[in-house]
């Protein structure tokens, strides 16, 4: 018999769980300095077993962002994605327990859409450069400033930030909610990136909005550069360069591909290319290596260190006793008007896909 914390397994199990990871995670080479050999997956069975477990015991389920290093992703998620599919997930989910294996505001944006189950962050110092970039007091003052604007959210924002806006989106509809928006000003908050890369795609698409941002940034995005995209093209013939539209406006039109971390995987797997390059979080290199392992990816990627946060001790140990800095609890009326501003998103997002 073996233990991980207080639950056993036949020496059978763990081998049974060692080779269900191995034979998922054997292609994956994302995060420097780490591995997923045979004696890795030797190494998160234990754990694997006891959270799929605990998840049972405890009617909890587990939404994990594809950034998230990948034995979570695949030892322990029931649901793996981009930000709006796993939001889409906390709202439609019926679990008495969210754990939200991202960052504090997807976690935050569970609960505002899912507010009678407890939702659980395993590290409750899993940030994000954009979200901290804007109190709500801030966006107060900017909206103050530009009163007939229309107020937008990324996703990427706080509670108190959602709560002040009158539509969400995430990096999958931005372009279409705010080119469906009647107003022709538009208050774009935290991400001055993607406001920019906003303003030129609805040029480019004959739509005239007047767009303001705040000036926050993505520590992970905003580094990528677009004279390092022109060596790797002249070093890889045939190359396929996919960004994220957090990437400043001249490595977005240095690539032939810009969208969401669910939309860069879709653009993977139907093209046909000798080499990518994801201008994007390693983790979503991860992804691509387990469900594309035939496609080649070069460098480029770069860890977000909030992402790394996660571990699957983490999210044992927060699923068995949560601490109080682990569960998600917000002011009831800030949750009430975030959810408002989610909704007029899953409202607009659907209409302007289908
Ligand atoms: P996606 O919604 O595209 O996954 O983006 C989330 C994010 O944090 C990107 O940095
Ligand atoms: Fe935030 Fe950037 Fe990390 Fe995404 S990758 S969570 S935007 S810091």
């Amino acid at each position: 018999m073996s233990h991980a914390g207080t639950v056993s397994f036949t020496p059978a199990e763990l081998e049974a769980e060692t080779e269900r990871l191995f034979r998922v995670l054997l292609h994956v080479d994302c995060t420097p300095g780490k591995s997923w050999n045979y004696e890795a997956c030797r190494g998160f069975a234990p754990l694997t077993l006891e959270i799929n477990r605990l998840k049972k015991e405890k009617d909890a389920v587990i939404l994990t962002h594809s950034y998230v290093e990948p034995e979570i992703v695949y030892g322990v998620g029931d649901f793996k994605g981009d930000s709006y599919f796993l939001s889409l997930m906390a709202r439609e989910s019926k679990a008495k327990v969210i754990v939200f294996a991202g960052v504090v505001f997807m976690a935050e944006t569970a609960k505002i859409l899912s507010p009678d189950a407890t939702v659980i962050v395993p590290d409750r110092g899993s940030g994000c450069s954009l979200a901290d970039s804007l109190t709500g007091d801030q966006l107060r003052k900017l909206k103050a400033a530009y009163p007939d604007a229309a107020v937008v959210c990324y996703i990427n924002s706080t509670a108190d930030v959602k709560a002040e806006s009158d539509v969400c989106v995430t990096s999958g509809n931005v372009y279409d909610i705010i080119a469906a928006l009647p107003q022709p000003r538009i208050l774009f908050v935290p991400d001055r990136l993607m406001g920019e890369n906003v303003r030129t795609e609805l040029k480019r698409r004959g739509v005239a909005k007047e767009i303001i941002t705040s000036d926050g940034t993505c520590i992970v995005h905003d580094v990528f550069d677009a004279a390092a995209v022109a060596d790797a093209r002249a070093r890889f013939p045939g190359l396929k360069v996919v960004a994220h539209p957090e990437c400043t406006p001249e490595v977005a039109a240095a690539a032939d591909f810009v969208g969401s971390t669910g939309a860069m995987m879709k653009y993977v797997k139907t093209t046909s290319a000798p080499y990518y390059l994801m201008l994007t979080e390693c983790g979503l290199v991860g992804r691509l290596q387990v469900e594309t392992p035939e496609k080649h990816f070069i460098g480029g990627c770069r860890l977000c260190p909030y992402m790394k946060l996660n571990s699957l001790e983490k999210v044992r140990d927060a699923l068995a006793a949560p601490r109080p800095d682990q569960i998600v609890t917000l002011d009831e009326e800030i949750r009430r008007r975030a959810a408002r501003c989610i909704d007029r998103m899953f409202e607009l997002a659907p209409a302007i896909k289908g």
